[in-house]
């Protein structure tokens, strides 16, 4: 699907994948999406996919996009060596690396959390930065403090800021989890 919107819509600049962890998860059972009474999609997702191993094979198989476009590969890791392991083995099949600090559904210390300490998350730049040699940007949660967890992020060597995930989680009893981020409140 990254090849085909590469190839067919040029105007698409960085294109960035699903997070991707050292392991596979199969993340939660259906139903994971729900439209909000109040506007906008909450979802449970539960950070679905295949794991590293399996998701460097079908990188390389796509990596580099056409039309120059740069791929963007999210990851996420409960701690620093495994967000270096999945970094690492990721690096040489994508443009650069987006961390994924903000997943408001994961359970503690899978993304959750990480996005509202402004240390926590400069340790954990800092030790990916010091790894690979591709553009590592951060991806942070809709909260008041962004700016000091920004900040903190560019202090330790972030090349880019990703401004927001989903906010929440709020509940809804429609989702399997009970609870769900919420989205495209445009
Ligand atoms: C179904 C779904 C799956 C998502 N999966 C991821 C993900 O794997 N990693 C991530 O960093 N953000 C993920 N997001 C968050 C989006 O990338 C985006 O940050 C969020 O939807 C807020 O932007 P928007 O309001 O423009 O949609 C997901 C969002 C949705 C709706």
């Amino acid at each position: 699907m990254l090849h085909r919107l590469a190839r067919e819509i040029p105007q698409l600049g960085i294109l960035t994948t699903k997070s991707i962890g050292l392991y596979e998860r199969k993340g939660n059972n259906e139903p994971i999406l729900a439209r909000s009474p109040e506007g906008g999609i909450l979802n449970c997702v539960g950070l679905s996919n295949p794991g590293e191993e399996a998701s460097r094979e079908e990188l390389a198989s796509i990596y580099p996009l056409p039309e120059g476009a740069f791929l963007m590969v999210s990851v996420f890791g409960a701690t620093a060596e495994e967000l270096v392991k999945v970094a690492q083995g990721l690096e040489r099949v994508c443009d650069g690396i987006e961390l994924n600090f903000s997943c408001p559904h994961a359970e503690a210390g899978l993304g959750a959390s990480i996005g509202s300490s402004p240390e926590l998350s400069a340790r954990l730049t800092r030790a990916v930065k010091d790894s690979v040699s591709v553009p590592v940007s951060v991806k942070l949660p809709p909260i008041d403090s962004i700016g000091d967890v920004a900040g903190a992020c560019a202090m330790a060597g972030a090349d880019a800021i990703v401004a927001v995930n989903t906010w929440g989680p709020l509940p809804d009893a429609r989702l399997s989890l009970g609870r769900g981020g919420l989205s495209d409140l445009h």
